[in-house]
């Protein structure tokens, strides 16, 4: 059997719980059909940070880079991080050098029931983030510390490779899916070069794809459209900074944090990353009341990147329908803690 080697980090806060279920539900995918994954967990977090003064390790990023096919993260984040030094290293960090410039999330409405919106409009958007440039960089930096004529500045970059790339693999994965529409969202009215740039090539790539609608948006029309008609859309691509926004609006479009996943991926190869769109939810660690369907349709992700998709529809199918018998955590209306709400999707896998 062909092995499949998977990266496990946990991360902070929630991380942990939402991992714990993710991965039981990995192995046991994995045991049921056959798939050989194997897993290997990584201690990257802030309390190692705190220890060790190292957030990522040079040896474990070459293991990370050169040993595995996919790396599923829970989240980064903790207040004793204030400046979120290691979450810079590790997610950032690990986007960048693995050039991970896709950042895909798909907001799905699992059941009309979990809509905030008067009648349940259908919400299926394949979200494109750019994922290594626009305002994530660091390019910039902060002159005259604390004095009165303190100057702080991050720039936003735009390459013509990078914008070039994103929107041809949103393109690619709208004609390879079927999908009818792309719509290019910006702020090339206030942010001129940058954004016009993104204007630029939007136009050049989308001729290349008749069959396929190409509309634009700016962001903050984009953002209310978002809202009103949600149907409206159908894959979005975007520049970094205004994709992390968007992602979460659009999660609240689809039942909130607590069910949308995300993965960050190089069309060309290597490894891919798969983690939540949520973060690490302090409040709620070690509660057990952080809804996991995030972390496993992360899962789903990762299993469509093993060359698994039949493993991956039918997990999307058992959340499906744990959501129908109201089997889930208390942020969808449920009664469930986290671990049982994992054990509910597993049992119906197991049973299928
Ligand atoms: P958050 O996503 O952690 O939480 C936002 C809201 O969603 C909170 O009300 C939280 O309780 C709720 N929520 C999140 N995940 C949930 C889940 N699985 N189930 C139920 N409810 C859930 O965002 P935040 O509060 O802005 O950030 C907390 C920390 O996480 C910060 O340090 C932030 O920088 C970090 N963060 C990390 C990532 C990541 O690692 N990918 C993503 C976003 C935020
Ligand atoms: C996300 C997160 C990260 C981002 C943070 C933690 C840096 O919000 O993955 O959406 O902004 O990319
Ligand atoms: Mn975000």
């Amino acid at each position: 059997m062909k092995q499949r080697r998977v990266a496990v980090i946990p991360g902070d806060g929630i991380g942990p719980e939402v991992i714990e279920q993710a991965v039981e539900t990995l192995a046991l995918l994995s045991e049921i059909d056959a798939l050989g994954v194997e897993v290997a967990f990584f201690d990257l977090s802030a309390t190692r940070y705190l220890d060790a003064g190292v957030a990522l390790p040079e040896v474990t990023f070459e293991a990370l880079r050169d040993h595995f096919e996919a790396i599923l993260l829970g989240a980064l984040g903790d207040p004793r991080v204030p400046d979120m030094a290691h979450a810079e290293a590790i997610l950032l960090g690990l986007r960048r050098r693995l050039d991970l410039y896709v950042n895909f999330r798909p907001l799905r409405l699992l059941h009309p029931r979990l809509s905030p919106l008067k009648g349940a409009p259908h919400v299926d958007i394949a979200l494109f983030r750019e994922n290594t440039e626009g305002l994530y960089t660091g390019a910039g930096g902060r002159l005259h510390l604390g004095q009165p004529h303190e100057v702080a500045i991050s720039e936003m970059i735009a390459t013509r490779y990078g914008t070039t790339r994103i929107i041809e693999a949103a393109f690619e994965w709208a004609r390879a899916h079927g999908r009818r529409r792309v719509c290019l969202v910006d702020k090339s009215n206030a942010i001129r070069a940058a954004q016009g740039l993104w204007r630029e090539v939007f136009e050049a790539v989308a001729p290349r794809y008749p069959e396929i609608e190409a509309r634009h948006l700016f962001v903050d029309a984009a953002a209310a459209a978002m809202v009103l008609e949600p149907a409206s859309f159908d894959v979005i691509v975007t520049s970094n900074l205004m994709g992390d926004i968007l992602s979460d609006l659009g999660a609240a479009l689809i039942g909130g944090m607590g069910v949308a996943p995300s993965a960050n991926l190089n069309p060309s190869g290597g490894p891919a990353l798969f983690e939540p769109v949520h973060g690490s939810a302090p409040p709620l660690a070690g509660l057990d009341q952080a809804n996991p369907i995030a972390a496993l349709r992360a899962v789903a992700l990762l299993l469509g990147h093993l060359d698994a998709a039949p493993s991956a529809a039918r997990l999307e199918a058992a959340i499906q329908a744990c959501v129908e018998a109201d089997e889930v955590t208390r942020d969808l209306g449920g009664a469930l803690g986290c671990a049982a709400a994992g054990a509910a999707v597993r049992a119906r896998l197991s049973r299928a």
